[in-house]
C-alpha cells in the first residue's frame, strides 16, 4: 500500500480564516476531478452529514455550517485521480486557493491511521466519524430493496458485525473515530440514518 502520512499536523495559513469556495465554484473541481458516480454519491452523502451536524448538533450559522459541508464534499476529492496523492493532492489545491485553515485541516484529518494527522477539533473528529460509517450505510441501503425507507438501528449494526459485508469498511476506523468524537457508534448510526431519507 502507498504510504499517504502527510508528514505534518498544521495545514493552510491562519490569515485565512473564514475563507471559504462558493458552493458553485466546489461543484466546478468536483465536477472536473470526480468521474466515479459513487464516490460522487459519498462525497454528496458525507457533505449533507456534516451540515446537518453543523446546524442541529452544534448550533453553528449557515456560514460555519457551510465550512462543515465543504470539508465532507472535498475530503476524498483526489480519490479518483489521484488515489497516491491522497489527500495530499486536495489539501495542496486548498492551500493554493487561500482556504481556511480549518477546512483544510478537517480533510487531512479524515483518517488518522493513513495521513498521520491527529483530528483535533469537533469539526475533525466527525468527519473522521460520518466518513466510514456512511459509507456501511450506504452499502446497507443499495441491498435493501426500500433503500434507506424503514431503516433501523439494528440492521445496520448487524452488518457492522458481519466482516464479509462491505469488506473495505474500516470496523476499527469506525470504534476509533466514535470513541475520538464522545458519540457512540449506536448514535452515529440513528443520525447516519435519519438524515439519508429524502
Ligand atoms: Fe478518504
Ligand atoms: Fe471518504
Amino acid at each position: 500500500m502507498t504510504n499517504l502520512d502527510l508528514g505534518r499536523q498544521e495545514f493552510g495559513d491562519e490569515k485565512n480564516a473564514g475563507n471559504a469556495m462558493t458552493r458553485l465554484e466546489v461543484a466546478a473541481l468536483l465536477d472536473q476531478w470526480i468521474t466515479n458516480e459513487r464516490l460522487r454519491v459519498h462525497v454528496n452523502q458525507v457533505g449533507k452529514l456534516m451540515y446537518s451536524w453543523a446546524r442541529e448538533q452544534e448550533g453553528l450559522d449557515e456560514e460555519s455550517a457551510w465550512k462543515w459541508e465543504m470539508a465532507g464534499l472535498l475530503h476524498d476529492a483526489d480519490w479518483d485521480q489521484w488515489p497516491d496523492q491522497h489527500c495530499s493532492k486536495i489539501i495542496g489545491e486548498l492551500e493554493n486557493r487561500n482556504i481556511d485553515p480549518e477546512i483544510i485541516r478537517a480533510i487531512a484529518s479524515h483518517g488518522p491511521a493513513y495521513f498521520g494527522v491527529e483530528p483535533r477539533t469537533k469539526m475533525d473528529k466527525m468527519l473522521y466519524a460520518f466518513d466510514e460509517l456512511s459509507g456501511l450505510v450506504h452499502a446497507y441501503s443499495l441491498m435493501r430493496p426500500e433503500g434507506y425507507l424503514g431503516m433501523e438501528l439494528k440492521g445496520v449494526q448487524k452488518r457492522l458485525k458481519e466482516k464479509s459485508f462491505a469488506a473495505n469498511v474500516s470496523r476499527e476506523d469506525i470504534r476509533d473515530a466514535a470513541e475520538r468524537a464522545g458519540i457512540s457508534v449506536e448514535d452515529l448510526i440513528r443520525f447516519v440514518i435519519a438524515h439519508q431519507t429524502a
